[in-house]
């Protein structure tokens, strides 16, 4: 993700985004399989606000409790006092090799517009939720144009509202036509917005459908289909 890829324009940042999702979803396939390495697991962890003003001292406990030499990427949970000053205490653990990759989570285009401009080292990643009754249409292009890639929480709605979206009927029709499911349909809409998709799950079958999501293709009209399902319905802040 910092392998420092110029991104210019929005139809190239689009389809950068698009290729970063996919091979994201790949290596998280080969990893759930089973064919790796126990260092080849890719360790993403937060800061909490109640941690920013003392990053530092979190970043090293966040080190010894998980008992690795380095955190493959780690993010700001939302955004909070101290949190320019948290940022930079992650910069400094890039810098001490203790951190690869930083980024950020709950930011939209207010709080990146302001928070930015503060840092030095471009977030990787900013995590935020989206599901197709919350889609963040107006977000994901800004920062993508920006070469941070997007990542989504909450891709069946969260636990709770995972029926609601799972038995909608325009994403049941679309699974039904492809002989997928309605989770593989979701799963996929993401990856073809170039949006990195964290379904959460505790069902290996589950887990093996949900990263099932290269051999079919939603088409334009389809994408069309499911955009026009927004309600802007956050179902949760954090
Ligand atoms: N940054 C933030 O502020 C923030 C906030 C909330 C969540 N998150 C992250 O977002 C990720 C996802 O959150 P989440 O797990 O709460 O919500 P989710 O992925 O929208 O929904 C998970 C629910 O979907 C079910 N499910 C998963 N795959 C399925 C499938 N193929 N078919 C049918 N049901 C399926 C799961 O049940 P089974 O276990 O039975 O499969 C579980 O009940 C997690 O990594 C979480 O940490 C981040």
């Amino acid at each position: 993700m910092n392998a420092g890829k110029k991104v210019s324009g929005g139809s190239e940042a689009h389809q950068y985004m698009v290729k970063l999702a996919f091979e994201a979803m790949k290596v998280t396939a080969v990893l759930n399989q089973g064919y790796h390495e126990p260092e080849e697991i890719f360790v993403i962890t937060k800061l909490y606000p109640n941690q920013f003003a003392n990053a530092e001292e979190a970043v090293d406990e966040a080190l010894d409790k998980l008992d690795i030499e380095y955190i493959d990427m780690m993010l700001l949970h939302h955004p909070g006092d101290h949190d320019v000053e948290a940022y930079q205490a992650m910069e400094q653990a890039v810098e001490e090799g203790k951190i690869c990759s930083i980024g950020l989570s709950n930011w939209y285009v207010e709080e990146l517009t302001e928070f930015l401009p503060q840092v030095t080292i471009t977030p990787a990643l900013v995590q935020n939720e989206i599901h197709p009754y919350y889609q963040e249409n107006d977000v994901i292009p800004f920062i993508q144009e920006k070469g941070i890639v997007v990542q989504g929480w909450y891709p069946f709605g969260g636990r709770g509202h995972t029926a609601e979206l799972l038995g909608d009927e325009v994403i049941s029709e679309i699974a039904e036509a492809h002989g997928v499911t309605s989770a593989q349909v979701i799963l996929r809409w993401n990856l073809q917005k170039g949006v990195v998709v964290i379904p959460g799950s505790g069902n290996p079958e589950h887990i093996r459908e949900n990263i099932a999501l290269f051999d079919f293709e939603l088409s334009a009209e389809e994408m069309k289909r499911i955009a026009a399902l927004d309600k802007r319905e956050k179902h949760d802040w954090y």
